[in-house]
């Protein structure tokens, strides 16, 4: 085992010969490894391949992190297996999903990354109440230790080693409209009508896979969408992006663009012979890109011309872990069985048969079977399995966006991935239900991701499989306006769950709830903006800001930057819900309608509130400020902000960070942004405002009048506009 230190205060340990996974932007040169004897904290055994550490666990200490897992927000008490897996029942005991993000943080003690890319066992109290046991399936790992007793320091350091999370375009954050499928260009025109027929703002509508011929990736289904660049630009006139889905397999047909290139230049992962491996996934049979290969990656990356010519900025790279509905052999062996028991008294043996069929899918002897041809070496996909969703997104974007598009922001969901994939892109949740439970799944991933630099990201709204009841849909849709990614989403053959599809009075209340998120949206972008700056997550459990002992263990409410606590009603038929207020004061906004406010102060405690269904419970921190847009928009970019609404709850001084900039490149980066600080203050006799505009003469503000409102600690309210 070798040793260095690194940045501010993490150690790295080096076991073996690690794949260089390129999760880390700093990587730490061989000859400033030293040789060393002992890990700090962990008591470690290599047994047979695999390597196990064992960590004491004390009765308080509370673990965090792990990214994309199922499970509470403290891990404890639970295995994951961190190996990607295309798992759509998401039920409680199931330990691997489509990502892995092997960072983990004991809080009040200290954090660690294991950079490993192949399958990793999480034991966290669950087969001992006091130890974690980690089994990595190798010798050769990075295992980074971050020594800082403070969680939020330990994320910092991660995300210094890991990047700078992902920045998707300004419209990223307006309402996302999605259903498998939207089969056609007619369908989706009818659904853009119907968002702007009905007032109820949108930004993007999602192309699921139906829009392509026969399901090949890169092309376009010509009888379904006749002149699609015609079609593209006309969305766009109306101010919708459309996000095409790319999903990694590639239709095995004579003729077919993709494939006859694949074929002809060795771009497809080989089996252990040598022959292209053969997976089938919706097209049917396929072969799979090798990512892994840089040659590869280059090719790949450059279709998404076919899209971005068009001016498409959002895509959706899907069943990249990558999934296998079943590999041809396999399938064949099992139905041979089954034929064999054809003229048979069939007893015990039909649950073989039952059972043994979903073993075909996402098998793990077939990830065993296909190989990578990497710059390091020929690997089978078993042993980088992890990386796959990774490398597919750095295909489209290293290879693809920035060549293609340079200087363009644009919206890449990836479902599977691996820690360092935040800095490109992001995930969303994958294939979630429409059950009660998944709201409170989606709230804790959110936070969970957000520590492993996820900073924007989301689940489906009103879940994707099974069916969805309006209320649900309600309840979902409200807390989705918290969700960085507000996109709703829903499976073939379930319930339509569009804003309009249940009943007038449900519409009303989706339209305000969506009017909401939009009018909310400064607020958002501009703590999204001040979250990559501080490298502090945008979405956060109550314990990152407050330190009382109940704040620990709230799971099911969550800060949205520094001033915003969300509560959100995530159980049928209630009225309302418990929430927990700590430390300080609140103003507690019962949202209805971003228009009427209904605000009323709350000391810090623990109470029941009242939330009718059209009612979105909102708590703005005591000395904090939030902005709201109060003009009304179809779309993100439909106006330039020319006025902005300060709300808050000042008994001190409160201070707040405005940021805008185009929205859609980073020349942020060279100055062309503005930023309104805004401070209030309380004097004797009201309030003291001050406004400070930084802005550059490339990037010119369009906000010409701030408003306050402003509530003291009896809940009166001050006003105050100023032309600016
Ligand atoms: C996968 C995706 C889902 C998509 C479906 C069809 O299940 O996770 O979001 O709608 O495939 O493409």
């Amino acid at each position: 085992m070798r040793f260095t230190r690194l940045l501010n205060f993490t150690k790295l340990y080096r076991f073996g010969k690690p794949f260089a996974t390129d999760a880390t932007v700093i990587k730490p040169e061989e000859k400033d490894l030293k040789n060393c004897e002992k890990v700090n904290y962990f008591d470690i055994k290599v047994k047979e391949n695999k390597t196990v550490l064992t960590l004491n666990l004390d009765y308080e200490d509370r673990i965090y992190g792990l990214g994309e897992t199922l499970g509470g927000l403290n891990k404890r008490g639970k295995i994951y297996k961190l190996y990607a897996t295309d798992d759509p029942v998401h039920s409680p005991e199931k330990e691997s999903l489509y990502s892995s993000h092997p960072f983990v943080i004991i809080d009040k003690k200290f954090g660690f990354f294991i950079d490993y890319p192949s399958e990793i066992i999480f034991d966290i109290g669950y087969t001992k109440f006091d130890e974690m046991i980690i089994t990595i399936n190798s010798k050769d790992f990075d295992l980074y230790i971050f020594e800082s007793k403070r969680a939020l320091e330990v994320i910092r350091e991660y995300l210094r080693l890991t990047g700078i999370p992902y920045i998707p375009p300004k419209w990223a954050f307006g309402y996302q409209q999605c259903r498998w499928s939207y089969p056609d260009a007619k369908t989706i025109k009818n659904i853009a009508n119907n968002f702007r027929e009905k007032g109820i703002p949108c930004d993007a509508i999602y192309m699921d896979i139906d829009y392509m011929k026969d399901y090949k990736v890169f092309t376009i289904d010509e009888n379904k969408f006749p002149n699609f660049p015609e079609f593209v630009s006309e969305m766009k006139e109306k101010g919708f992006n459309l996000v095409p889905i790319v999903d990694p397999g590639v239709k095995i047909e004579k003729k077919y663009d993709v494939y006859e290139e694949g074929v002809e230049n060795n771009y497809f992962c080989k089996d252990e012979k040598g022959e292209e491996f053969v997976a089938t996934v919706w097209p049917g049979f396929t072969h799979f890109p090798d990512f892994l290969n840089p040659e590869v990656r280059k090719w790949w990356g450059e279709k998404y011309k076919l899209f971005t010519d068009l001016g498409i900025r959002g895509f959706w790279n899907d069943m990249n872990e990558p999934s296998i509905f079943f590999v041809p052999e396999r399938l064949k062996n099992y139905l041979d069985k089954i034929y064999e028991l054809k003229n048979k008294e069939v007893g015990l043996e039909f649950f073989m048969i039952k059972d043994k069929i979903l073993l075909l899918s996402n098998n793990r002897d077939d990830y065993k079977s296909f190989y990578h041809v990497t710059p390091y070496g020929k690997y089978s996909n078993d042993q980088l399995h992890n990386l796959y969703g990774y490398y597919m997104a750095k295909a489209t974007v290293e290879e693809g966006f920035e060549k293609i598009i340079p200087n363009e922001r644009y919206l890449l969901l990836s479902r599977s991935s691996y820690s360092g994939h935040h800095r490109i892109a992001t995930i969303w949740m994958g294939d979630n239900m429409s059950w009660w439970e998944h709201m409170l799944v989606n709230i804790r991933m959110l936070m969970s991701l957000n520590m492993a630099g996820f900073f924007y990201t989301g689940a489906d709204i009103g879940g994707f499989g099974a069916n969805s009841s309006p209320e649900l849909v309600v309840r979902w849709m409200q807390l989705g306006i918290f969700s960085p990614l507000y996109r709703n989403h829903s499976a073939l053959g379930t319930r339509n769950q569009e804003p309009w599809v249940f009943d007038e009075n449900i519409e009303k209340i989706l339209r305000n709830t969506i009017k909401l998120r939009y009018a909310l949206i400064p607020y958002l972008y501009s703590e999204f903006f001040n979250s990559i700056n501080n490298l502090k997550p945008f979405i956060s459990p109550l314990f990152f800001h407050f330190d009382d002992k109940i704040s620990k263990e709230v799971e099911d409410q969550f800060m949205i930057g520094n001033s915003i606590m969300a509560t959100p009603i995530i159980q049928p038929n209630a009225r309302g819900r418990y929430v927990h207020l700590p430390e300080a004061k609140w103003l507690y906004w019962s949202a209805s309608n971003f228009k009427e406010r209904n605000m009323k102060i709350y000391e810090p405690g623990d109470y029941y509130i009242k939330a009718e269904l059209n009612e979105i419970p909102i708590f703005i921190k005591e000395n904090s400020l939030i902005l709201l847009n109060e003009e009304e928009i179809n779309y993100v970019n439909e106006k330039p902000i020319k006025e902005l609404t300060v709300i808050g709850f000042v008994t001190g001084s409160a201070e707040f960070t405005y940021f805008d900039d185009d929205g859609e490149t980073y020349n942020f980066k060279n100055g062309k942004y503005v930023k309104i600080n805004i401070v209030v203050k309380k004097t004797e006799n009201g309030y003291n405002y001050e406004i400070e505009k930084d802005e550059s003469e490339d990037f010119v503000s369009t906000v010409e009048r701030i408003k306050f409102e402003i509530y003291d600690e009896k809940g009166n309210k001050h006003t105050q506009i100023f032309e600016i």
